[in-house]
């Protein structure tokens, strides 16, 4: 920052710490703040587990020694708040995180890197000490050693020559005390923007790109490299003049709720630049120029208020989960799935992939939503690993002392890394020398630190009781590891490239389904006095089927039931009549024809199904009253969308019934008893 009028450092910490504030609605297990120290001292770096409240506890205590008093015209402080993906929540494994002991370089980093431990290992070498359990950790070591083999480089030199080490998904802010006053961001996959403050409008609405290693150096390019952005003076003359040094204020944020009280104008950064503040004057690096590459970044002016991106904007933690959908899905992918390559690499697993293409079978186990991500995900992953691949309830494994063999391979699925049944079941694979890969949202649980190697699914903390986009990010992990297995294998490349093209579109695609929500809710109405609701259908939609009505029962305490339709002639049939309510699922997949005759049965029952089908699908739809639409997608994914649907009409019954949406009676979010 370089402010617009000089600011005490209480204000810095206060302004670093509100921002922060903004960003709770997120989740996060740890929080920390890295400012310049009082009198040219050492960068001064605070950092807490828990809430943000407790971190400005922890400033105030030890507020003299920050000399918060003290004014200051330029000042660059970086903060952030961590959800744990590698290492437990602690104070040592938060960020900012550290070149050395003086604090030469410190760093925040959101998103994962896949190749952390191979730069760790040569640092090591190199005699770094590791102080942090964390993949970031890397990035500032690694600086400072690109600092100590060139003394002269710029710091935006130093983070280009960072960047192009890392593997993964990043979104970095660097400051260091060799740099005073400057700050540069980066990102690849996560993403980051700067929102721009001055006094007087700004005239511009965009900055240029400066490509190549010494682009600011090239006379041709900027005159004294630097790039000025004009403002409208306030005299009200018509001459755009440049801003100088300390007329702006700049903000790096990953998201524009952090910074939407101090500037509605901001540039959303691409991949790989590098953006770089120094002597108040905002600079946009790209090593290498590609041939649509355009000239410049647009200055976006954002229509967000405030209060729109406070958790106040949902009623109920599940109701926000749910709509959280078309970004958790991205974070699951993020850094793992490689659009343009086609290919998947999951950094947790990946020296154990030659092992589990050897082993006997797969099993994975999993209680309540985590089971059924694996039933959702099993015929894909007997279809891309060739191999036999067992699906159980972790407590009736248990229950049947299942054999287990040194061969085997067993996924522990389970959203808080803590249900006592699953690792009890992990424990008893374990004993039997089975290769245990745990599949958990909680970094640091129980699962997680007991397994052999892992996937984290990165959907963000999960507060309501009743699963929801856990499940979903559960199910991309299954089908991303399912795509690691075959990817050496040229007779499944076309479908592995159709399932990747699939991933990429499920934002949109889930953003469409999302907005079927006014529709769902009037079904709501209809259904919420009913006794009972049946759920049918079958192949890749019959986890579905299981889903929803575990989450009917969940929330709304109705009888529910999923059933598999091949299974209805041999007995749920008797159940219907025209009283009964039925959702159907029939997408056109290999299994279409014999939904039909399963909907047939039912209508010559005097079943009325209501259908939840693909867009545009008018010879489907016209054997219904009501149906809901969802995009088509590649089979083994469409469960994905067809699950949605059922999460709002429980969620919409539930409130109509005036249940406790976020606790359901009797449950809890994590069953740590047997
Ligand atoms: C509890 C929760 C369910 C959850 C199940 C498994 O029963 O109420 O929502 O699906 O545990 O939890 P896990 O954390 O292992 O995924």
């Amino acid at each position: 920052l370089n402010f617009l009028t000089p600011k005490k450092r209480s204000e810095i910490l206060e302004l670093l710490v509100t921002g922060l504030k903004r960003l709770e609605y997120r989740g996060y297990d740890s929080a920390g703040v890295a400012i310049d120290g009082a009198n040219d001292k050492e960068i001064a770096l605070i950092k807490k587990t828990g809430k943000v409240a407790l971190l400005e506890e922890a400033i105030k205590e030890i507020s003299e020694a920050l000399y918060l008093n003290e004014l200051t015209e330029t000042h660059c402080g970086i903060a952030h708040t961590r959800w744990a993906t590698h290492g437990i929540p602690s104070e040592v494994n938060s960020h900012p995180h550290r070149s050395d002991d003086h604090n030469s370089f410190v760093v925040v980093h959101n998103g994962i890197l896949t190749n952390y431990k191979e730069v760790k290992v040569f640092l090591e070498h190199k005699g770094y000490k590791f102080e942090s359990e964390t993949d970031t950790e890397i990035i500032a070591k690694l600086i400072y050693h690109f600092y100590k083999q060139h003394p002269n480089f710029s710091f935006r030199e130093l983070v280009e020559n960072v960047v192009q080490q890392l593997e993964g998904a990043f979104a970095l802010c660097f400051k260091s005390k060799f740099f005073p006053g400057e700050c540069v961001g980066t990102r690849r996959g996560s993403p980051l923007l700067v929102g721009i403050k001055t006094k007087t409008r700004l005239a511009t609405d965009h900055i240029p790109i400066l490509y190549g290693k010494d682009a600011e150096k090239d006379p041709d390019h900027r005159p004294h490299g630097r790039v000025e952005i004009p403002s409208i003076p306030r005299s009200g003359s018509t001459e755009f003049e440049p801003l100088e040094d300390k007329q702006v204020e700049y903000f790096f944020a990953s998201d524009a709720s952090a910074i939407i009280e101090h500037t509605n104008r901001v540039i959303y950064f691409e991949d790989d630049d590098i953006a770089a503040v120094r002597n108040g004057i905002l600079s946009i690096h790209r090593v290498r120029r590609g041939m649509d590459d355009p000239n410049h970044r647009e200055i976006t002016t954002l229509k967000m208020e405030l209060q729109q991106i406070m958790k106040g904007n949902y009623d109920y933690y599940m109701q926000k989960e749910i709509f959280e959908q078309p970004e958790s899905v991205v974070n699951t992918m993020r850094g793992r799935v490689n659009f343009e390559t086609k290919t998947v690499v999951l950094g947790g697993i990946k020296e154990h992939i030659p092992e589990i293409k050897r082993c006997r079978r797969l099993m994975l186990i999993g209680c309540g939503t985590s089971y059924h991500s694996a039933i959702a995900t099993r015929q894909l992953l007997e279809e891309l690993t060739e191999l036999p691949v067992m699906v159980e309830l972790a407590s009736d494994f248990l229950d049947r002392t299942t054999p287990v063999f040194r061969d085997d391979v067993c996924f522990f699925i389970s959203q808080s890394g803590e249900t006592a049944d699953t690792l009890m079941a992990l424990r008893y694979c374990k004993q039997r020398g089975a290769l245990i890969v745990g599949i958990t949202n909680t970094v640091g649980s129980s699962i997680c630190r007991e397994s052999h190697c892992g996937v984290h699914i990165n959907a963000g903390p999960e507060i309501g009781v009743a699963s929801t986009k856990a499940y979903t990010s559960q199910f991309i992990s299954l089908v991303m590891f399912a795509l690691v297995m075959s990817e050496d294998r040229l007779s499944l490349r076309k479908r592995r490239e159709e399932i990747i093209d699939g991933l990429k579109n499920l934002q949109e695609q889930i953003r469409k389904v999302l907005s079927l929500d006014g529709k769902v809710k009037s079904l709501a109405e209809n259904l919420f006095n009913k006794k009972s609701l049946l759920i049918m259908g079958r192949g890749f939609n019959y986890a579905t089927c299981l889903e929803g009505a575990l989450k009917v029962k969940e929330l709304t305490y109705m009888h529910s039931e999923g059933i598999m339709a091949g299974e209805l002639k041999h007995g749920p049939l008797a159940l219907i009549d025209n009283n009964m309510p039925v959702i159907m699922i029939i997408t056109r997949d290999p299994v279409y024809v014999k939904c039909i005759n399963a909907l047939q049965q039912v209508k010559s029952r005097e079943g009325d199904p209501i259908l939840i089908c693909e867009e545009g699908d008018s010879e489907t739809i016209a054997f219904a009253s009501q149906y809901l639409e969802v995009p088509r997608t590649v089979d083994c994914l469409q469960g994905i969308l067809t699950v949605i649907p059922m999460q709002l009409l429980s969620f919409h019954i539930a409130v109509r019934r005036g249940c406790n949406v976020d606790c359901p009676r009797n449950l809890a979010k994590s069953v740590t008893v047997e």
